[in-house]
């Protein structure tokens, strides 16, 4: 597929079809995901596919629970911005566990450039980790080329961060059932794949025009 062609089909998809993804069709993705530029190239990703059912429920289950006792701890300051938290929760984040493949992208901080030569100056340089911090535009290369080469095998996804939340409560699971435990990652994405069940409306994207400016 023309790459222009690719970028304009990729959308997230929330609405699957029952049927397996193969697992050497993820690799493919995640083969994808790896050829991504990444700042100092450490490349700070690892994906976890989750295609048990009982798992993917399990994770459903840690992350609606985690959104219940933020909820309730809300109910009492107010409770219509709890219940639309809830509301949230039920329509862009838990239906990861309807599709066939769950991937949890996990990942670590990355210390850009400066970080260690400011501390040295004894300068403060924790604004640099948590507002500028660039380790999060290697991640996004790595996903996007994996929604893209998912597009590419006629396959939908989703792209999901709001249950990042949930990262201590989904990695205790995740250390129990397949002792993934490495060493200062976190849980940083959900992605979910599957054949599209419909054609989903994307929202618009901003015109060109008022996104560049050009200075000749
Ligand atoms: C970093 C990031 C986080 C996102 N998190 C969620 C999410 O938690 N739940 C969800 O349903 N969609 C999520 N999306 C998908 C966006 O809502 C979607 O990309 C946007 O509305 C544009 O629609 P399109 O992807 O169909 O073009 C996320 C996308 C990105 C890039």
């Amino acid at each position: 597929m023309e790459f222009i062609e690719l970028a304009r089909k990729r959308q997230s998809v929330r609405h699957y079809k029952q049927g397996d993804v193969p697992t050497e069709d993820i690799e493919l993705m995640i083969d994808a995901a790896r050829l991504a530029p990444s700042g100092k190239n450490l490349q700070y990703w690892h994906f976890i596919v989750v295609k048990d059912d009982g798992l993917r429920r399990k994770i459903a289950q840690a992350i609606s629970a985690e959104n219940e006792r933020i909820s309730s701890l809300m109910d009492v300051k107010d409770k219509t911005k709890a219940d639309r938290f809830r509301k949230f929760a039920k329509h862009f984040t838990l239906f990861f566990v309807d599709a066939p493949a769950l991937v949890i992208v996990m990942s670590k901080q990355y210390e850009p450039s400066g970080y260690n030569e400011m501390q040295l100056a004894d300068l403060d340089p924790s604004w640099l980790i948590n507002e500028k911090n660039p380790g999060m535009q290697s991640l996004g290369a790595a996903l996007e080329h994996f929604t893209l080469r998912a597009v590419d095998l006629g396959y939908g996804s989703c792209w999901i961060t709001s249950a990042n939340y949930a990262d201590k409560a989904v990695q205790a699971l995740l250390k129990e059932t397949v002792d993934f435990d490495q060493q200062g990652y976190f849980m940083a994405a959900l992605l979910s794949v599957g054949i599209p069940e419909d054609n989903p409306k994307s929202p618009p994207k901003k015109n060109l025009r008022d996104i560049m400016t050009i200075i000749e």
